[in-house]
């Protein structure tokens, strides 16, 4: 069984959670675009005017063009980690549901609550069901699906807002919002350095 994450990456359009971002971040913001895929959210931040760094599969980042990977300010890979910045906000879009392994996205979360500085923020971009159960090319896999006719498969795992908050339990996040759109939700949360233990992942109305 061959699953590549790489092949759910898009060129088409901006996501609403980097749009999101947009209207909450200043342009002297530093941005990680976190499993940035083909690029399409970080290349319309750049042309925003925000400093932004990128991260993804070393499978992914080397299929992109070398004069694309230019434009951003650092270049890292899952395999090769040695962040030391520290980011205002970081944009995870539609990553956490094409992993397959539920404790691999929590440690994505806590990977990106790491990079953040204090009062940072995360935008959270996550697909919803629609459309994924009913593809007759689909077979039920780990919590989610398998996708694809041949013999290499993307995983999807539809989401929905309590899966959310199953899965914030287990961070140390404060949800400052969580929004519903037509294929997907957004979720904002913030690294708050004042949280107690008993409000992690709880949602927090600013
Ligand atoms: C559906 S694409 C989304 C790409 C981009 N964020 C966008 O909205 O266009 C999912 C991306 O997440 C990446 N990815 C999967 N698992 C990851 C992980 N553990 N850490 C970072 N990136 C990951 C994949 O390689 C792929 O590029």
């Amino acid at each position: 069984l061959i699953i590549k994450p790489e092949n759910t990456a898009i060129t088409t359009g901006v996501a609403k959670s980097a749009l999101e971002l947009e209207k909450r971040c200043r342009v002297v913001d530093k941005i990680l675009d976190y499993g940035a895929g083909k690029l399409r959210n970080s290349k319309y931040l750049l042309s925003k005017g925000y400093n932004v760094s990128i991260l993804d599969t070393k499978l992914q980042i080397e299929k992109q063009k070398q004069s694309d990977l230019e434009l951003f300010g650092k270049i890292y890979t899952t395999e090769e980690f040695p962040a030391i910045e520290m980011y205002d906000a970081i944009l995870c879009s539609f990553v956490i549901n094409v992993i397959a392994e539920p404790f691999e996205r929590v440690k994505v979360l806590n990977k990106a609550y790491e990079l953040l500085k204090d009062n940072g923020l995360l935008f959270l971009e996550i697909r919803k069901g629609n459309g994924i159960s009913q593809n007759k090319y689909n077979v039920p896999y780990s919590d989610g699906f398998l996708v694809g006719k041949n013999e290499i498969k993307t995983f999807q795992k539809p989401f929905n807002k309590n899966d959310i908050f199953l899965l914030f339990k287990n961070t140390k996040f404060a949800i400052i919002e969580l929004k519903t759109c037509s294929d997907s939700l957004i979720l904002i949360a913030q690294k708050l350095m004042e949280v107690n233990e008993n409000e992690y992942g709880k949602i927090r109305v600013n």
